[in-house]
């Protein structure tokens, strides 16, 4: 746990040494679980959208991309069920006086158990050595049965209880579980309550005529909002898909985690409306779908895995959530829904308009059934920064820090410098940033030895460095040094476009989903 601790405290001090994330208003000692991208996390930001973006939406026939606004009219909220069942079960510590959720304090006590059956399976490696088999070991090993069982029992509790409002019987599961407070370890617990998420605020200027609205929870909404627009304007067939990235908020009873639980966050959702009775095939499509994009960033397949819902949100009849492995564990960095024909169904009977499609081969109108995919962009920078820090043992005994990101989504592609402030080279190296920044996110350094130049740019993630050196200024080539490899290699000024697209273009990357 304490390597845990310090490799995540590591990420997010590097985060802001580099200029990726910045607490926001730090200079008035920040805003509780909000934080601003800087300099290079905005490009990171960015090339991870554009990513999604050109997987999910340019990349798809049938699914076209919009940007819907942030307030919304307050009914929306009222249909879609997030004014009455957006909440979550928090509880508070009588002596510390710590607010808790108290599904995630006892999801954590059973992460311990499972921490317990990870031990079991590394101690049986070390002793069967070859031999081991990791999946006969989990399938018939008494202890880890065990232990199993007990997570599967408290969840199944959990899951029934929440699901039934039943909200006495989770304060009395934290009771029999004896969980204690994490900072005190005091047992003193208040009774479980209801929380709603939404943030409220008014639209208008007199106090009396204002009207409430809410900071909308999710995009998704903006979607459903939108689909008959969409359909009949794009001519849209079933089956066919609305995406859209931006910001949603939330009032996070635990907020923490750095950019993991924001108040303030992005997400990149897609609704694909689909035929009724077609649910089945089309969730099991975009689960495989969208963990070939996660894979196709070579983060390390077994960096991921699904986590099927036990609780099933208010709008859903199944429902999984893509893991993936964090600093501090496997957590969900990606929902995938079916959320039947709930939303549109709750938004015609509020509204009294019908969002019904005409289905020309069936020659009858129904309303669409959705599958939904939504990924947390701040999450997915999170995994994403976290996987790629990494401090390497060098042959010469030293080490460096190095931010392996994954060179399609780096801020910088390329650091370009002169091998000294002299002789004509900074000229010649600031014609191909010239030259470059047409294609690239360039960068121009001449400060401190190249050595220490090339060491500030692997902590940065910048995957080519290049140098011009005085036998550029005769043979029209120069050094290009790659990142991961520290590899180095003489080439030609005129190839330099080529050599880097080739391993940043954004094609090179999503073909692997294929
Ligand atoms: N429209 C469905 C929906 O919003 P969700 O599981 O509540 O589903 C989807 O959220 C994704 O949004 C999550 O998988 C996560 O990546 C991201 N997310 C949710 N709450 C977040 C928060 N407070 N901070 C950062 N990301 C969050």
């Amino acid at each position: 746990m304490a390597n845990q601790d310090d490799q995540f405290k590591k990420v997010i001090s590097h985060a802001k040494e580099y200029g990726y994330v910045f607490q926001s208003s730090e200079i008035y000692d920040g805003l509780s679980a909000v934080y601003d991208y800087a300099q290079n996390g905005a490009e990171l930001k960015k090339n991870i959208r554009d990513y999604w973006w050109k997987a999910m939406v340019q990349m798809h026939d049938n699914i076209v991309g919009i940007d819907s606004s942030i307030f919304m009219h307050p009914t929306t909220w009222k249909a879609s069920g997030h004014v009455d069942a957006f909440n979550d079960p928090l509880i508070d510590n009588k002596d510390s006086k710590k607010r808790y959720r108290a599904d995630v304090l006892i999801e954590d006590y059973c992460a311990k158990i499972e921490g317990k059956i990870d031990k079991e399976v590394a101690k049986a490696q070390k002793r069967f050595g070859e031999a081991f088999n990791k999946e006969e070991f989990l399938s018939t090993n008494p202890r880890v049965l065990g232990y199993q069982e007990k997570i599967d029992s408290i969840l199944t509790r959990m899951g029934k209880s929440l699901e039934a409002e039943d909200l006495a019987d989770v304060k009395a599961l934290i009771e029999e579980l004896e969980i204690a407070d994490p900072l005190t370890g005091s047992r003193n617990w208040t009774e479980v309550k209801q929380f709603n998420l939404m943030f409220g605020t008014k639209l208008g200027a007199s106090a009396d005529t204002a009207m409430d609205l809410y900071l909308r929870p999710e995009t998704a909404q903006g979607i459903f909002v939108n689909f008959l627009n969409v359909q009949k304007t794009g001519r849209m067939k079933i089956p066919f898909g609305i995406a859209q990235t931006g910001k949603a908020f939330r009032n996070e009873i635990v907020a923490r985690q750095f950019i993991f639980r924001m108040r303030e966050f992005e997400q990149m959702e897609m609704q694909f409306f689909i035929k009724p009775g077609t649910q089945k095939e089309w969730f099991e499509y975009w689960k495989e779908t969208r963990l070939k994009w996660h894979h196709s960033l070579g983060m390390g397949v077994e960096n991921y895995r699904f986590h099927d819902h036990e609780k099933l949100a208010h709008y859903a009849d199944a429902a999984t959530d893509i893991e993936f492995k964090f600093p501090f564990g496997f957590k969900e960095l990606e929902g995938i829904h079916s959320r039947t024909d709930f939303d549109l169904k709750q938004h015609e009977e509020f509204s009294g308009k019908k969002l019904q499609y005409f289905d020309h081969e069936e020659k009858a109108s129904y309303t669409p059934y959705v599958l939904e995919t939504s990924i947390g962009l701040d999450r997915m920078f999170l995994a994403v920064f976290s996987n790629s820090l990494v401090e390497e043992e060098l042959e010469n005994n030293t080490t460096r820090t190095v931010l392996k990101l994954p060179a399609v989504l780096a801020p910088v592609k390329a650091a370009i410098f002169p091998l000294v402030k002299k002789d004509g080279l900074p000229e010649v190296a600031k014609q191909i940033v010239e030259d470059l920044k047409w294609d690239f996110n360039v960068f121009y350094d001449e400060k401190d030895a190249v050595g220490k130049r090339y060491r500030r740019q692997d902590a940065a993630g910048t995957p080519f460095c290049i140098t011009v050196d005085h036998d550029s200024l005769e043979d029209d080539s120069v050094t290009i040094r790659h990142r991961d490899t520290m590899e180095q290699k003489r080439v030609k000024i005129a190839d330099l476009k080529d050599i880097i697209n080739a391993e940043v273009d954004v094609k090179h990357w999503l073909q692997k989903m294929q």
